[in-house]
């Protein structure tokens, strides 16, 4: 087994596989649109004769943090050591890319505790609960763990203070007419 970056021609094998733990709320739906939008984002994992076994993606907010989404391994093949691949390759891209924090929202703490993450409140993750919590049926009853290995982002770091700051004026365009 092998990791390697998402290409295009991956997208449908990526889409089927994370579609098929969508239903039940354990992975996140990603249409086929948004998988190949950010395919750059997954990568997936693969026998040596080039055979699909399952991918995963990293989500990045920015230099303070990072989300490992979509992480799943075909059914038939679990247990095997691919889900592990894909965590140390996305934590091994997150480190070269400098990034101080990695988390992700999950059902299976004790999967993720193997690899270090180490559970803690939601809401010091603003980043993600502003980009998916809110939206969220479940926002109330939310039965995830959210976990992050690394530094957690602090109060004041950009990407959440730039989407609650009330807007300048110079943020919009100014229409003369
Ligand atoms: C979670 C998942 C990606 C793990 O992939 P995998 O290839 O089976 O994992 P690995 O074989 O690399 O296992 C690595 C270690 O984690 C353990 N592990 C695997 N699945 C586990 C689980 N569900 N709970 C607890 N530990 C688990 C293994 O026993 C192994 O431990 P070891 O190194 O001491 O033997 C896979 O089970 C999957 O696709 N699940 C469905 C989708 C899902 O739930 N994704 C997570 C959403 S947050």
């Amino acid at each position: 087994m092998r990791t390697r970056k998402g290409r295009l021609c991956d997208a449908d094998a990526i889409y089927q596989l994370v579609d098929s733990f969508s239903y039940d709320g354990t992975l996140l739906h990603r249409s086929y649109m948004e998988i190949c939008e950010n395919i750059e984002t997954f990568t997936i994992v693969e026998t040596d004769l080039n055979e699909f076994i399952g991918c995963a993606a990293l989500h990045v907010y920015g230099p303070h943090l990072a989300e490992v989404r979509s992480i799943v391994v075909r059914a038939e093949i679990k247990g095997h050591g691919a889900g592990g691949l894909l965590v140390r390759s996305l934590l091994h891209q997150a480190e070269e890319s400098g990034i101080q924090c990695v988390c992700l929202f999950t059902r299976i703490p004790y999967f993720f505790e193997h690899f270090r993450f180490r559970a803690v409140e939601h809401q010091a993750l603003r980043d993600k609960v502003l980009k998916d919590c809110l939206r969220c049926a479940r926002r109330h009853s939310c039965d995830e763990t959210a976990m992050a290995i690394g530094e957690l982002p602090a109060l004041h770091d950009r990407a959440s203070d730039d989407f609650m700051r009330a807007p300048r004026s110079g943020d919009l365009v100014q229409l003369h007419v």
